[in-house]
């Protein structure tokens, strides 16, 4: 056969003896039909007298004019040539509608995984495994994308965690973040850092549970008509000084250089400040109050005034250092805590004496509800506070679990974590990775690269991350320099029929043919995917190539289109300007 293929750049390879024998095959075929039919037609034409039953002879008669050519047997060969042709041409239309909706990439996705490498994750597996789980109530299982060989849907399981990298406006959230919102009936944690995700599913899952819109940088326009205390997340010094860490990590990037000796202080001035906070049952903006001013002693009263001693010392020592290095580690921990100056920020973290309700993120995880968190980079760090709140969230998820039967959620909470670069400073995120799918916490991260990831949460971290998720998957527009090739190399190789043409005086063209071992896609292959195809890698499964399916192909494409209509409506008739990206 003729080696065709259809990515740009690539010829076709030259026409061997093989490709002559099928176009000779498909003639002496053509031809054979036609004799019988011709020889049918003359059997049951009554007009041909004495039609010899061997077509040979029969031809040779008529040919001769020994025999007359019957009306009839000319209708019976037209009709049957008509009828074939016919045929042929239903098969090419066939063919070509089935690959209307293919990419320039598709032929390649039978040498990765086949439809049955993929069981696992198909329909029967999932609805089986979520069985096994006692998870119905949640749903099927974790809606992904569908494989491209079978067309048929690939589910992920309750008790898998997964990563997704792929650049902007290739479908991460409208394909894969929708679905995974509404395909579940437990509770949902969402975070993004526009207003798409919030409008189109907030209708839905408002019947499921109640929704909880977390705007903190005002960037969708979002009422302060609940609050959460930050602090309620401490519960000793070891919570305040991860709290801390979220602020920290919120304000810098990950590997960013600061003075080691600052910020290693700066970090404790910090938990030693909200631990005393928390204590003394003050209002988290006590804590830019008391950074303000080195000599402030507040704090450490409060914590001497509650018996922690050793804690009212070790803060005593901070503030007593000389001026210099106090002023070094005030200075360093300031614009850590600046966002709860804020006065847009305020309302959000501290009960303002109005009637509204307060968040219990300790209740989440047995309710249906859904929280979602917006924030974006810049806007100083405020973004530490919705990292704090999905923090809080998922480390008391975490802790309900463990008083369930098998120490998982019986109904999982999804963990949407779109723009997690952006939005989601978290740190330990990467530690507690692997064990979150065990627990029931389903979390689905995404990256517009992953270099992106390493920003956020450093080189180690996020080869962490992604060695911790059970699905991996990269789609288009990625252009890394480091991972593109590694994904090639993961998506490993085939073997490949090369043919070489030489012509020689002697003996005219002559066509060889060897086989080679070339990767299945290179990277300039991974980096010209098309929207809408990506590579599904987990573990024990080779690479697959899958299609991803725009919620608009779903069920609910309709609720969604009505849902992001009335928000959006509401946001224009409020004259919020519309994020269109
Ligand atoms: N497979 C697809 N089929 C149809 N439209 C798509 C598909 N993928 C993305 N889109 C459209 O492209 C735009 C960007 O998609 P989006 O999901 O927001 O990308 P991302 O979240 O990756 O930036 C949206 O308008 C979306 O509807
Ligand atoms: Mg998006």
């Amino acid at each position: 056969m003729l080696g065709t293929d259809p990515r740009s750049g690539r010829k076709n390879q030259p026409a061997n003896d093989e490709t002559l024998w099928m176009v000779g095959g498909g003639v002496l075929s053509l031809v054979i039909v036609g004799v019988m039919l011709w020889t049918l037609g003359a059997i049951i034409d009554p007009g041909v007298e004495q039609a010899s039953n061997n077509p040979i002879q029969l031809l040779v008669d008529q040919a001769r004019g020994y025999v007359p050519v019957g009306g009839m047997q000319l209708t019976v060969f037209a009709l049957g040539m008509l009828l074939l042709l016919a045929l042929a041409l239903m098969l090419v239309v066939v063919y070509r509608r089935s690959n209307k909706h293919r990419s320039r990439i598709d032929h390649l996705a039978k040498e990765m995984a086949h439809s049955k490498d993929f069981a696992e994750l198909g329909e029967a597996a999932a609805t089986a495994d979520t069985e096994r789980l006692g998870a119905e109530k949640a749903g099927i299982g974790v809606p992904l994308a569908a494989l491209v060989n079978s067309g048929k849907p690939l589910y992920g399981s309750w008790e898998w965690v997964q990563i997704w990298l792929m650049g902007p406006r290739a479908g991460k959230t409208t394909c894969v973040c929708i679905p995974q919102i509404l395909e579940t009936n437990g509770p949902v944690l969402a975070t993004s850092n526009k207003r798409d995700i919030v409008d189109m599913t907030r209708g839905p899952r408002a019947r499921v549970g109640t929704v909880w819109v977390h705007d903190v940088q005002g960037i969708i326009g979002e009422e302060t008509t609940w609050w959460w205390n930050p602090l309620s997340f401490i519960h000793d010094m070891e919570t305040a000084e991860k709290l801390a860490d979220v602020f920290v990590s919120s304000a810098t990037d990950a590997g960013a250089k600061q003075d080691a000796y600052f910020e290693s202080d700066g970090k404790r001035l910090l938990s030693h400040l909200m631990f005393a906070a928390w204590v003394g049952k003050r209002p988290i903006t006590d804590v830019f109050l008391w950074a303000q001013d080195p000599e402030n002693m507040t704090a450490r009263d409060t914590l001497k005034a509650h018996n922690y001693s050793a804690l009212a010392k070790a803060l005593e020592q901070i503030q007593k250092l000389t001026p210099k290095q106090r002023d070094g580690v005030y200075g360093t921990m300031r614009p850590w805590v600046n966002v709860l100056s804020y006065e847009q920020v305020i309302p959000w973290v501290r009960n303002m004496g109005i009637a509204r309700p307060e968040f219990d993120h300790k209740a989440f995880a047995k309710s249906t509800d859904t929280l979602y968190l917006v924030s974006k980079e810049g806007g100083g760090s405020a973004r530490a506070i919705t990292a704090a709140l999905v923090m809080a969230v998922m480390t008391e998820a975490e802790r309900t679990a463990a008083t369930q039967p098998g120490g998982r959620l019986k109904t999982p909470m999804m963990a949407v974590l779109d723009e997690a670069a952006n939005v989601v400073r978290w740190r330990e995120l990467p530690d507690v990775y692997s064990h979150y799918g065990s627990r029931g916490i389903v979390v689905s991260t995404f990256f517009q690269s992953y270099s992106q990831g390493v920003e956020a949460y450093g080189e180690k971290g996020m080869n962490k991350l992604w060695g911790a998720a059970n699905i991996r998957v990269a789609g288009s527009g990625l252009s890394d320099d480091k991972f593109l090739p590694f994904l090639s190399q993961l998506i490993g190789d085939r073997d490949v029929l090369k043919r070489s043409s030489s012509t020689s005086n002697k003996s005219g063209r002559s066509v060889s043919s060897s086989v080679q071992r070339e990767k299945i896609m290179d990277v300039s292959d991974l980096a010209a995917l098309p929207r809408g195809r990506a590579i599904l890698t987990s573990s024990g499964m080779p690479s697959g190539l899958i299609e991803l399916k725009h919620f608009s192909t779903k069920p609910y494409a309709q609720d969604v289109e009505g849902s992001k209509a009335y928000y959006e409506g509401v946001a224009v008739e409020k004259g919020l300007v519309i994020d269109e990206n």
